[in-house]
C-alpha cells in the first residue's frame, strides 16, 4: 500500500492553531483525524488511547498544555502557575509511560527560562522534532539486529502510531527492510486492546513487510521450537537498573526468550529512562476497566457477575534484557553501568 496514513500527532498552524490526533481506536477500519482544541479533549483522547505509545503521548501532552495555558489566558506573572496546573491535569491521564512526565517537565523548566506562551509552543514544537529524531536514531541504531532471513516477533505496537517517527521496537524493522534486507516478523495480537493486531499488523502490512499474527499465549510455544530469531519490544518507562514496563505479556516473552537463549531486546529513546527509579519495582502500573476484558466489541463476553483484572502493563527485570536500543545506541549490560556512561538525562 502506498497511501500514507495521516500523522500519528501535528499541531496545524501558529501559536493560534490546533492538535490533530489519529483516532487510533477506530483503526485499521476508520481512519479518522480528532481536531482537538483545548485541554480536556487531549486528556480525554489520551484516557482513551486514541493517542497512545510512550513518546506519543509525550508529544501530545506538550502540545495540550500549550492549549491548556492557552484556554486559561493568565497573566505574564500567573503563566508558569497556570502551566503547573495544566501540567498535573495532563500528568494524571496515565500513569506509566514516563514521557508524558517527561515532556511536561521539560516544557516548565522552558517556561523558567521565559515565561510566554510563545516559549512553550516553541518548546511543544521541539519535543516534537526532537521525537522523530530519536525515532530515526533508533532505527539506524537497531537495523544491524535484523539479519537476512530472520523472525522478529514484536508485543503491543511500538511503531509509526506510537511515536513522532518511525517508532522503537518497530523503528529498526523499517530501516532494515528499506536497506533490503528480508525477514518476517510475528505480532502478538496484544489483548485486550488489540494494539498488534489492529496496529502493528496494519503498519507492517503497508509497508510490504511479511507479518503474521500471533495469538498472545502462542510466542513461547513458537520460541522454544527455535521458530523466533529474536523479540524487539518497546518500553513505557525504564528503571536505572534496566528493569522496565510494557505492554502487559511482555514479560512473559523474556522469560521465554531466557529460557530458550533467544535475544530479547527492548528499543526505546532515553526519554523513557526514568533515572528517579532504582528499580522496576518502583514504576507505577495502569489499571484499567475490567469491561476491556469482560466485553469484545461493545458485547459481553464474561458471565454475567465476573469480574477482571486489567493491569495494562508488566514489568520485565533487567536480568532478562540482551541489551536495550536506544537513540543513543545499543545498551548492553550491565545496564546501570551502560546508562551512566550514554545521555541519559537524570531526573
Ligand atoms: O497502552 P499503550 O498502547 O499506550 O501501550 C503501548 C506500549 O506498551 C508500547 O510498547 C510502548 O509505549 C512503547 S511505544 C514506542
Amino acid at each position: 500500500m502506498t497511501d500514507r496514513l495521516p500523522d500519528t500527532v501535528a499541531w496545524r498552524g501558529e501559536l493560534e492553531g490546533h492538535l490533530e490526533l489519529l483516532d487510533q481506536t477506530l483503526l485499521p477500519h476508520t481512519v479518522e483525524v480528532l481536531q482537538l482544541r483545548d485541554v480536556a479533549a487531549v486528556i480525554d483522547a489520551i484516557r482513551r488511547l486514541c493517542v497512545r505509545g510512550a513518546p506519543a503521548i509525550g508529544v501530545a501532552a506538550g502540545y495540550g498544555l500549550v492549549l491548556g495555558v492557552r484556554e486559561r489566558r493568565p497573566l505574564p506573572n500567573a503563566l508558569r502557575d497556570c502551566a503547573r496546573e495544566v501540567a498535573a491535569l495532563l500528568l494524571a491521564a496515565r500513569p506509566t509511560a514516563v514521557n508524558l512526565q517527561w515532556a511536561l517537565d521539560r516544557c516548565l523548566a522552558a517556561l523558567g527560562e521565559e515565561p510566554t506562551l510563545a516559549r512553550l509552543f516553541a518548546e511543544a514544537c521541539a519535543i516534537h522534532a526532537d521525537e522523530e529524531a530519536m525515532s530515526r536514531s533508533i532505527g539506524e541504531h537497531g537495523k544491524a539486529l535484523i539479519r537476512p532471513g530472520a523472525t522478529v516477533l514484536t508485543h503491543c505496537n511500538a511503531g509509526r502510531l506510537a511515536t513522532a517517527g518511525d517508532g522503537t521496537a518497530l523503528a529498526p524493522m523499517f530501516a532494515a527492510w528499506r536497506d533490503g534486507v528480508r525477514f518476517r516478523v510475528f505480532a502478538d495480537e496484544t489483548r485486550p486492546l488489540l494494539q498488534g493486531a489492529r496496529l502493528t499488523a496494519l503498519e507492517l502490512h503497508r509497508e510490504g513487510i511479511p507479518v503474521q499474527l500471533l495469538a498472545d499465549g502462542a510466542g513461547a510455544g513458537l520460541i522454544a521450537r527455535g521458530e523466533v530469531s529474536l523479540v524487539i519490544v518497546g518500553a513505557d518507562r525504564i528503571a536505572r537498573n534496566g528493569d522496565f514496563a510494557n505492554k502487559v505479556g511482555t514479560y512473559p516473552l523474556a522469560l521465554a526468550c531466557a529460557a530458550h537463549r533467544v535475544p530479547f531486546y527492548c528499543a526505546a529513546p532515553v526519554s523513557t529512562f526514568d533515572m528517579s527509579l532504582a528499580n522496576g519495582r518502583l514504576i507505577p502500573i495502569e489499571e484499567r476497566d475490567a469491561t476491556e476484558l469482560t466485553t469484545l466489541a461493545g458485547r459481553r463476553i464474561a458471565p454475567a457477575g465476573v469480574g477482571a483484572r486489567n493491569p495494562a502493563f508488566d514489568v520485565t527485570p533487567h536480568g532478562l534484557v540482551t541489551g536495550f536500543v536506544t537513540d543513543v545506541g545499543v545498551l548492553q549490560p550491565p545496564f546501570d553501568a551502560a546508562v551512566k556512561r550514554s545521555r541519559v538525562p537524570g531526573r
